[in-house]
């Protein structure tokens, strides 16, 4: 078991594949310095992936979550989800959509039965702005490729105020007839996003403006979830909040995170990192060293954000950009 000093079990595994993507949400990926760090011999390859796995699962991680950048570009990630799939976890997968038609039958061979897909506009220019690209069609169709094909769908929307805060009602009434689990995300602070607390839309705001529209009820959410829930009643899917600004939701917190580059973070604001990628290629002791990286963890937010969201010097937080922790 993978205890910290907080009697927490950490117990989620959330692997990076990949600080590239193929769109370029601005709010993830920094301008500049351009994207993509890690190339060639400092990415983890599917075998070390699969080693380093393999390690985290002895110690009793029980649910492993491929990240990116874009996890699908990577060109062996359907090896890796094949590796993984061997494990005895539950296999999942964050990802912006784009590919998802190419690989219902690799997620099917492996079990993988719940995806989670970004979308942050239900509105193809509003998605272009967010994203740059104009890939939302194509999202659009693989969303509902997936539901067909009776996958769990959550659909993740970080909300940035004046830019799509409005649309969390066509993201809910979007919930009405698709069995849809639409998750409202509070806009976090990394490297080089600009991040403001002016641009947090935050979760009271959004209940609040859900409320003028409609009557919902709040649901049980599972021990360890980042989201509170909510359903519409009498609609097919439910809609949920992750305040990680407004109201952080750490003492509960399970999760862990390797980096593209093999880097264990225990938190996603975690100053600090652990180079596994290097201790697995040398032969020294993994194990011990993601045993004291739990333990190091901090009670909340990486130790670093104990300030008031109004009070928080974004630029002072030691971190890397998202694209390159993985979400
Ligand atoms: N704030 C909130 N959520 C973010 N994500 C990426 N960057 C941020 C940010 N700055 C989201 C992505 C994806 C998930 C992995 O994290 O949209 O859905
Ligand atoms: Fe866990 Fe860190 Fe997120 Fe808090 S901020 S829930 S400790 S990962």
């Amino acid at each position: 078991m993978l205890t910290d000093s907080f009697n927490r079990n950490h117990d989620y595994l959330r692997i990076s594949l990949t600080d590239k993507c193929n769109l370029r949400c601005t709010y993830c990926m920094p301008v500049d310095p351009p994207h993509g760090f890690y190339a060639g011999k400092n990415l983890m390859n599917a075998e070390e992936i699969n080693r380093l796995a393999g390690i985290f699962v002895k110690l009793g991680v029980k649910k492993i979550r491929l990240t990116g950048g874009e996890p699908l570009i990577r060109k062996d990630v359907a090896q890796i989800i094949h590796l993984l799939s061997q494990y005895p976890v539950k296999l999942t997968l964050t990802t912006n959509g784009v590919f998802l038609d190419q690989f219902i039958e690799v997620f099917k061979q492996a079990g993988i039965n719940s995806v989670n897909v970004s979308l942050d506009s239900l509105e193809s220019n509003a998605f272009k702005i967010i994203s740059q690209r104009d890939h939302f069609d194509k999202v659009m169709s693989n969303i509902l490729l997936l539901l067909r094909e009776g996958f769990h769908v959550k659909v993740n929307m970080v909300v940035l105020k004046e830019l799509n805060h409005l649309e969390i009602i066509d993201f809910i009434q979007w919930t009405k007839e698709y069995p849809l689990h639409v998750r409202f995300i509070e806009y976090m602070p990394f490297r080089d996003n600009n991040w403001n607390h002016l641009q947090v839309f935050t979760a009271e705001e959004i209940l609040s403006l859900a409320s003028r529209k409609f009557n919902f009820y709040k649901l049980n959410d599972r021990p360890n979830d980042t989201a509170r829930n909510f359903q519409v009643h009498d609609y097919k899917g439910t809609f949920a909040i992750i305040s990680t600004m407004s109201d952080p939701f750490c003492s509960n917190c399970n999760r862990l995170r390797l980096t593209a580059d093999g880097k264990m973070k225990n938190c996603l604001f975690s100053t600090g990192e652990v180079d596994l990628l290097s201790a697995l290629r040398n032969q020294e002791d993994v194990e011990q060293l993601i045993r004291q990286c739990v333990w190091d963890k901090k009670a909340e937010r990486g130790g670093q954000m104990d300030a008031a969201m109004e009070d928080l010097k974004a630029d002072a937080l030691m971190n890397r950009s998202m694209i390159s922790i993985g979400g």
